[in-house]
C-alpha cells in the first residue's frame, strides 16, 4: 500500500498515513526505548505523516503519552520513562483484534471510550521481551495493523541466543561455542548444569560470557574469569531470564553492519568498528548509553573485510527471515573469520546510537531512515509473505 492509495471516505480530501509509535515497554530497556521513540517522534515527517504516540508503561499498560520528544531523554544519567510522559487517567489505549476495524480507542473504567482514530501503520521501537521478541508483532498480525521490522518469527529468532545461533548454524553462518542451560535444567540439578559449564570451560578456556538467552543491552551479562564467579553470574543471569547461555570468549574486533530493506531487498550499510571501551571490561549497559562510547564509522577494514562482513550481515537477515531493518553484529576473530555474536531487529535507534550512524555515514540520514521503514511496512499487508 503507498501513500497514494490509502482507503478514502468519497468525497473528503486525501490523508496522510496514521503512524502510532510504539514504545517503552515491560523489558529492562524500557528506558532506551523512550529514548529512541523521543528520537524518532522529533525525526518523523509531520508533513507527511500523523502520529500517534502510545506508550507501553513498564508493567505492560499501553498509555496514551505526551508528543514532546525532549522530555524523551537521558538526564543525569537518569532513564526516562512512560509513566512520567502519560497524560490521561489510569485507562488503556486498545487496538482491536479485528482486521476489519483499524479505529484505536482510549477506555478507562466508567467512561466512554474515546476514540483516537485509524492507525495505518505501527511503528514498534521497543527493544527486548514483549516488544522486540515477537509477541507484540502477533497482537499486530492479529489486529491487521502493518508494522515497521520483523514479524513474529524473526523477532522471536532475533531475541532468542540460542535458537539464533541454531539459525545462523543451519545457513552457514559461523558461531562461537556456547553451552545453554534451560530452566528445567538448573532446577532439576544445579551441580549437573554447573559441570556442564566447567567441562565447557575445560574445552574453551576463560573467561565465559553468561548471559540471559533473552534479554538486550548487555543487561545480565557478567564476564566470569573462574569458577568462583560462575554461581553468581548465572544467577544473575536468571534474573532476567531462566534460560540461560555460556559462551566462550571470542578473541578478535567487534563489527556491526546495518541491513536496511529497500524496495528491490535488503541492502547493508558501511560497517563499524566498536573500539574495546578502556573504563569497561566490554560493551556493557554504561558504554552503550551512558557513556556514549563512540563507535569508528566506518570500520577500519580491508575493501575484502568490508565486502565480506556487508554480504555476511544481509544472509544473517535472509536466515532469520527479517524484515525492515537488522544490526548485525560480529566478531573478527583473530583467524580473520567473522563469527556472528548476534542479529538485533529493533537496534538501538537514538541518534548516538550505531544502526543510524552506520547509515548515515551510507548517505541515508535519519529522517530519511524513519521514512523508509515506514514506506517498506506500508508496502507489505500483513498475513503470510
Ligand atoms: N562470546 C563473546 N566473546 C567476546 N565478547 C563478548 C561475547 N559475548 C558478548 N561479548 C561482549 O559483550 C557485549 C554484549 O553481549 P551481547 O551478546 O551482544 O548482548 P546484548 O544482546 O545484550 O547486546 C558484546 O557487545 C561484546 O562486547
Ligand atoms: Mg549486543
Amino acid at each position: 500500500m503507498s501513500t497514494e492509495n490509502l482507503p478514502q471516505s468519497p468525497g473528503q480530501p486525501p490523508r496522510k498515513p496514521r503512524v502510532a509509535v510504539v514504545f517503552g515497554g515491560r523489558s529492562s530497556e524500557h528506558g532506551i526505548s523512550v529514548v529512541t521513540a523521543g528520537a524518532v517522534l522529533r525525526a518523523i515527517d509531520r508533513t507527511k505523516y500523523d502520529v500517534l504516540p502510545i506508550g507501553i508503561t513498564q508493567d505492560g499498560r499501553w498509555a496514551l503519552t505526551a508528543d514532546e520528544p525532549d522530555r524523551m531523554a537521558i538526564v543525569d544519567r537518569r532513564q526516562p520513562t512512560v509513566e512520567q510522559l502519560t497524560e490521561e487517567g489510569e485507562g488503556g489505549v486498545i487496538l482491536p483484534v479485528d482486521p476489519a476495524n483499524r479505529e484505536v480507542v482510549y477506555s478507562e473504567p466508567g467512561a466512554v471510550p474515546k476514540a483516537l482514530g485509524e492507525v495505518d501503520v505501527v511503528l514498534p521501537v521497543l527493544h527486548g521481551p514483549y516488544g522486540e521478541d515477537g509477541t507484540l508483532q502477533g497482537l499486530l498480525e492479529l489486529s491487521g495493523v502493518p508494522y515497521v521490522g520483523s514479524g513474529v518469527l524473526a523477532s522471536a529468532v532475533g531475541q532468542d541466543k540460542e535458537y539464533m545461533k541454531r539459525v545462523f548454524t543451519s545457513f552457514g553462518l559461523k558461531v562461537g561455542p556456547y553451552v545453554v542451560i534451560r530452566p528445567r535444567e538448573w532446577e532439576r540439578d544445579q551441580s549437573a548444569a554447573r559441570k556442564k559449564i566447567v567441562d565447557f570451560a575445560g574445552d574453551h578456556g576463560w573467561p565465559l560470557f553468561v548471559k540471559p538467552a533473552r534479554a538486550g543491552s548487555s543487561i545480565g551479562i557478567t564476564k566470569v574469569d573462574s569458577l568462583a564467579g560462575l554461581d553468581d553470574a548465572i544467577e544473575e543471569a536468571r534474573r532476567h531470564d531462566p534460560k540461560v547461555i555460556v559462551e566462550a570468549a571470542v578473541r578478535g574486533r567487534e563489527i556491526e553492519c546495518g541491513v536496511l530493506e529497500f524496495e528491490d531487498g535488503p541492502r547493508a550499510s558501511v560497517p563499524a568498528e566498536i573500539p574495546p571501551p578502556d573504563a569497561h571490561a566490554y560493551y556493557d549497559f554504561e558504554a552503550k548509553y551512558i557513556d556514549s562510547t563512540p563507535g569508528v564509522v566506518p570500520a577500519p577494514l580491508t575493501p575484502e573485510e568490508t565486502a565480506e562482513v556487508q554480504r555476511l550481515a544481509v544472509e544473517a537477515f535472509e536466515a532469520a527471515s527479517c524484515e525492515g531493518l537488522v544490526r548485525a553484529d560480529f566478531f573478527l576473530a583473530e583467524d580473520g573469520d567473522f563469527v556472528i555474536n548476534e542479529i538485533n531487529t529493533m537496534p538501538g535507534f537514538t541518534p548516538i546510537s550505531m544502526y543510524p550512524k552506520m547509515w548515515q555515514a551510507s548517505g541515508i540520514g535519519y529522517p530519511e531512515l524513519v521514512d523508509r521503514l515506514i514506506q517498506a511496512a506500508l508496502r507489505r499487508s500483513t498475513g503470510l509473505r
